[in-house]
């Protein structure tokens, strides 16, 4: 009786544990999934993105600025952009970094931009 109860102890730490790695590993792996944004109007890279990036992440982020990713022209940001929009949603770090976080507005827009195809208009 006490051999069989070890073994379903055994057995039952095995799928405990299966139950849990995977969950644990993806978790690390995959930021969360965006929130739907409803874009209704054309986002302009040159109006509307590169001086969002500017006014809130050039001083960090600019070139010379010293902090990686270097956010100074349409190549590094269309570059980084999936990188940014999580972390304008907070992961893994909110940027701007110490916050507060932008306003919604803000990082709807930016969102809009990437479904839009990140165009350089
Ligand atoms: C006060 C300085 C500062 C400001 C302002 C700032 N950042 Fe950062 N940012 C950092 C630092 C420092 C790191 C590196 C964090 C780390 O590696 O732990 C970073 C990392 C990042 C990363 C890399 C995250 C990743 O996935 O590896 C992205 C993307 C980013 N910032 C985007 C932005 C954007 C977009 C803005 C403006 C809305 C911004 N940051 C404003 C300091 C700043």
């Amino acid at each position: 009786m006490k051999k069989t109860n070890s073994i379903f102890f055994a057995l039952g730490s095995v799928a405990i544990l299966t139950l849990f790695l995977p969950s644990g590993c993806s978790k690390a792996k995959a930021p969360p999934p965006l929130p739907e944004v409803i874009c209704t109007s054309t986002i302009s890279f040159s109006q509307q993105v590169a001086p969002m990036i500017e006014e809130n992440c050039s001083g960090c982020h600019g070139s010379g600025a010293g902090t990686s990713p270097v956010l100074s022209n349409y190549t590094e940001i269309s570059e980084n952009a999936d990188k940014i929009i999580h972390a304008l949603r907070g992961t893994p770090q909110l940027m701007p970094e110490g916050g507060p976080a932008l306003a919604d507005s803000l990082i709807q827009q930016f969102q809009c931009w990437l479904q839009q195809g990140k165009m350089n208009n």
